[in-house]
């Protein structure tokens, strides 16, 4: 039986080591075929990108009934012509009925941002914060507000078939003449500012 050496047993045991060039069986992509992929993420990122804008875009950002929103305001609850107007908080509106037509008035006070509240003692909206003072149609009375109440674009329909919506002055909308109020909708999307304290 011929004799093995030491170096002759580990070779059985241990397989000839591979050399680097055998070990890499995956060929690496050429320069071209790397720009290609770079250029096909590039544009899968793209089309990506412009899709989610699309969808951001086509949905509506404000849930109809949530601030920022469009509100339906049940005609039962217009309040009577010159009396205390209807604070609905969670539209940060109030519903005010003055002599000229219905307004909705922001509720935010034009100084700093404070909530004025109605006072019916005396009649006005009041702020709490640094006295700014509003009529019943949100006009600014006095205090350190510099323009009166902002308002919020109204839609009203009626009985007899007529719409009329709030124009970009914010004039109220008279009531009269066109039978029952059907619906009336507030957009507190929809800001108008009053010129100046009128
Ligand atoms: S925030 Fe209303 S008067 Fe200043």
């Amino acid at each position: 039986m011929a004799s093995t050496t030491a170096g002759e047993t580990r070779a059985a045991v241990i397989p000839k080591q591979q050399s680097a060039a055998d070990r890499v069986q995956v060929a690496a992509p050429s320069r071209r075929e790397f720009l290609y992929y770079i250029w096909g993420a590039s544009i899968a990122l793209l089309l990506g990108q412009a899709t989610a804008g699309l969808v951001w875009f086509a949905l509506p950002i404000f849930k109809e009934g949530t601030f920022g929103g469009v509100f339906a305001f049940t005609p039962d609850k217009v309040p009577d012509q010159g009396g205390a107007p209807r604070s609905v908080p969670e539209g940060r509106f109030h519903v005010a009925y003055p002599d000229e037509g219905l307004v909705a008035l922001y509720g935010v006070c034009t100084h700093l941002g404070c909530l004025p509240k109605w006072s019916a003692t005396n009649n006005r909206f009041e702020c709490p914060c640094h006295g700014s003072k509003f009529e019943l149609n949100g006009k600014y009375l006095e205090g350190p507000a510099p323009r009166s109440l902002d308002r919020f674009r109204t839609t009203i329909t009626f009985e007899d078939g007529t719409v009329l919506t709030t124009n970009d002055s914010g004039d109220p909308l008279p009531l009269g003449g066109h039978g029952a109020i059907i619906s009336i909708q507030i957009d507190t999307g929809d800001k108008l500012k009053r010129d100046g304290k009128v």
